[in-house]
């Protein structure tokens, strides 16, 4: 098999025909759902300035410190290939002051991010997330809205082997005490833990917990939880967030382990796991970005969100869902340069009332053309030829029940968008 001289770039991939009908069924349904809970699209640019990751993701995360494709441009300028989308969004919000009428918006957004991770089942250096974002809400009603929507997806997906995991990481007010015990942990356990939790556990003690390095882990294991430190504010929160969830028949699994690889996040953490793809385990993940905003230079306006690794979840929807690829409606044989442009005029008149046709451009037999059309699945050929011509109407020829009818050559467009109406009534 011969290869292109230059190929893909390592962790990027192609979506093919044939894997991007799944795409765009698991895009209609998410975008159909968070349509009809009042989310409105938002379009951010591919690349912003470092500065707005590093600080809103945080310095000491693996995606700042590790993963980002950061380069100069032309004029000098530090820019980042976006690792996520929540910062863009939260930039956006601030600047063009969507604050201002009414501080609760909700937004999704679609598309590529990029993190030079290493490449493995799941795992790209491009790869795409569904991200939905609700600001201006503090009420844990939000986060409740965001793990039902979640859930709901992945049901119309028919994705149901996966447990939503949540905990809370606190606020401002209460971690202070949990770090104070955690640092007392880290200070003992130093000798186990890898070059990165040592530099990282007096600046930033939380980000041990996320470390996967299995010193870092088996360190780690008599770490304390931060939910056994929450200030009453966020300790109520949370079970408003766990009651309602069981109120509205959302399983849940309190997972006091997880704490999440970006530093924005408050009180609300939630991944949505599966065992389906190995050792990625996240298919999504979110949670509150209650100080986030202010951060970078706007309101205190509270937020919360989430997004979905869409490489994985086409991953698992694949695995129960056949990809659907709609074969053409009709397939035009045609014989002799006359009779193809006159196949040519049809095929286009018919794509643009909607119905797909097929044909070949070129010069191949009759035998040919019907092995074509077999191939492509389709279920009418129409043969046009020089005796057609001549004798002015052309054949029809149903390929499952194996019939024909003829049509007349001047009615031909006319006749088949009419058969092929009727066909999608009688479908339903
Ligand atoms: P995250 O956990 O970094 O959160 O990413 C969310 C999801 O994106 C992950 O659960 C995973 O499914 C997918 N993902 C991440 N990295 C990769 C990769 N290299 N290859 C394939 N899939 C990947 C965020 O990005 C936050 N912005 C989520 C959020 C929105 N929080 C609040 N609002």
């Amino acid at each position: 098999m011969s290869q292109p001289d230059i190929q893909l770039i390592r962790g990027f991939k192609d979506i093919l025909p044939g894997e991007t009908e799944l795409w765009q069924l698991i895009e209609r349904t998410a975008i159909g759902l968070f349509e009809d809970f009042g989310y409105r699209e938002i379009r951010i640019p591919i690349m912003e300035k470092t500065e707005l990751f590093a600080r809103s993701i945080g310095e000491d995360t693996d995606i700042v410190e590790k993963e980002m494709y950061t380069f100069a441009d032309r004029k000098g300028d530090q820019l980042t290939l976006r690792p996520e989308a929540t910062a863009s969004i939260c930039r956006s919000y601030i600047q063009h002051k969507m604050y201002a009428q009414d501080p609760v918006r909700k937004f999704y957004t679609i598309g590529p991010m990029f993190r030079r991770e290493r490449p493995q089942k799941g795992r790209y250096r491009q790869f795409y997330q569904i991200d939905a974002e609700i600001f201006g809400v503090a009420a844990p009603y939000a986060d409740v809205e965001l793990i039902l929507l979640l859930r709901t997806l992945f049901e119309r997906l028919n994705v149901t082997d996966t447990t939503a995991h949540v905990n809370s990481l606190g606020c401002p007010a209460c971690r202070p005490r949990f770090k104070q015990a955690l640092s007392a942990l880290l200070a003992e356990a130093a000798s186990a833990l890898c070059s990165d939790c040592l530099r990282r556990k007096d600046r930033n003690p939380l980000r041990v917990m996320d470390c996967k390095v299995p010193g870092c882990r088996e360190a780690m294991k008599g770490a304390p939880a931060i939910i056994d430190y929450l200030c009453d504010a966020c300790s109520s929160h949370f079970s408003t967030v766990t009651d309602m969830l069981t109120r509205l028949g959302v399983p849940y699994h309190v997972d006091k382990q997880l704490v999440r690889g970006l530093d924005y996040y408050t009180r609300t953490a939630f991944e949505i796991q599966t065992g389906a793809l190995g050792a990625q385990s996240a298919v999504a993940g979110g949670g509150r970005y209650d100080g986030l905003v202010g951060s970078l230079g706007g309101p205190e306006v509270p937020a919360i969100g989430f997004a979905i690794g869409f490489d994985r979840l086409a991953e698992i929807v694949a695995l129960n869902t056949p990809a659907g690829v709609r074969p053409p409606d009709l397939y035009i044989a045609a014989l002799g340069e006359p009779a193809r442009k006159l196949a040519f005029e049809w095929s286009t008149a018919l794509g643009l009332n909607g119905i797909g046709t097929a044909m070949d451009y070129g010069d191949k037999s009759l035998k040919a053309q019907m092995k074509q059309a077999n191939r492509a699945g389709v279920g009418r050929v129409l043969i046009v030829g020089e005796s057609e011509l001549e004798s002015g109407t052309v054949v029809l020829r149903n390929m499952a029940a194996k019939t024909q009818r003829d049509i007349p050559i001047a009615a031909v467009v006319d006749t088949l968008i009419e058969t092929f109406t009727k066909k999608e009534h009688s479908i339903g």
